[in-house]
């Protein structure tokens, strides 16, 4: 049994190389559901369908525990999945909670009552359909009072990096975080809820400034998975085998994560 991580397409693959960095002993096995990327522009009807297909798929190669690398999918989807759909000794987690622990300073399961954080203005960079579902300020509103939170809908962001025109998606996020800037000038923290952004990290801290803090989810998400796994050792595979699957054309989305991830990743047919 490996462990599954799940995205709409590459951005995931940001999570699981820092997954892969701080657990190199678990064997994970990627999905990129690229042929239907991006999500962010999707009804969350849609959204939910298409996640538990891809959950469903990562379930058929022996990984009884799925990380939703995506923060679409866990704001649109991650809720209705654990409450309607997902099966007795199978686990889905998403990628918001850890971040938001970040932010507002709390350890794991720390459930007392939501207080005053040292973040007051944040600044979140998120796809249409996170922003449109409100689950970052939701999560955020039972940890912490008076934090100030301004969301940019990211519009084509996500397009552009799973064409592979870096050129484009740069300009987007200038553009993105200069519209931010103009309702929130001086944020205290920029959140990049979109896991496809750390791609472009370097990109939102220059445009942000560099006095501001970027929180970025990968190393988040495997501090908190090596967490999980540490209470939760069945989950806990005994598996070799990793693998990155895809449901778009292999050959292009290859050569997109090789471009991105800078180093040889090779995809195979879901
Ligand atoms: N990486 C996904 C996320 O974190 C991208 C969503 C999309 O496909 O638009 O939201």
């Amino acid at each position: 049994m490996a462990v599954g991580v799940f995205d709409s397409g590459l951005g995931g693959l940001t999570v699981l190389a820092a997954l892969q960095d701080r657990l190199p002993d678990v064997p994970f096995v990627y999905l990129g559901d690229n042929a239907n990327a991006p999500y962010g522009v999707r009804t969350a009807d849609d959204i939910f369908d298409l996640t538990c297909q891809g959950v469903e798929r990562l379930w058929a190669e022996g990984c009884d525990l799925v990380i939703l690398a995506c923060n679409t999918a866990s704001a649109a989807a991650l809720k209705r999945m654990q409450e309607t759909w997902i099966p007795e000794g199978k686990r889905v987690l998403g990628v918001f909670v850890p971040l938001i622990e970040a932010l507002t300073e709390r350890q794991w399961g720390d459930n007392s009552p939501p207080r005053e954080v040292s973040v007051k203005h944040v600044a979140l960079f998120a796809t249409p359909a996170t922003v449109a579902s409100r689950a970052f300020q939701r999560e955020l509103a039972f940890r912490a009072i008076g934090v100030d939170v301004e969301a940019q809908p990211c519009g084509g962001v996500v397009d552009a990096i799973e064409a592979g025109d870096e050129i484009l998606a740069e300009a987007l996020v200038k553009s993105h975080v200069e519209a931010l800037l103009r309702r929130m000038p001086k944020p205290d923290a920029a959140v990049l809820g979109c896991t496809h952004y750390p791609l472009m990290e370097r990109v939102f801290q220059a445009a942000v400034g560099e006095g501001v803090a970027v929180y970025s989810q990968p190393r988040l998400v495997a501090a908190a998975l090596e967490d999980y796994l540490v209470r939760r050792p069945e989950f806990v595979g005994a598996g070799r085998t990793q693998r990155y699957l895809t449901t778009g054309n292999v050959e292009s989305v290859s050569a997109h994560a090789t471009q991105f991830l800078r180093r040889g990743v090779r995809f195979e047919a879901a």
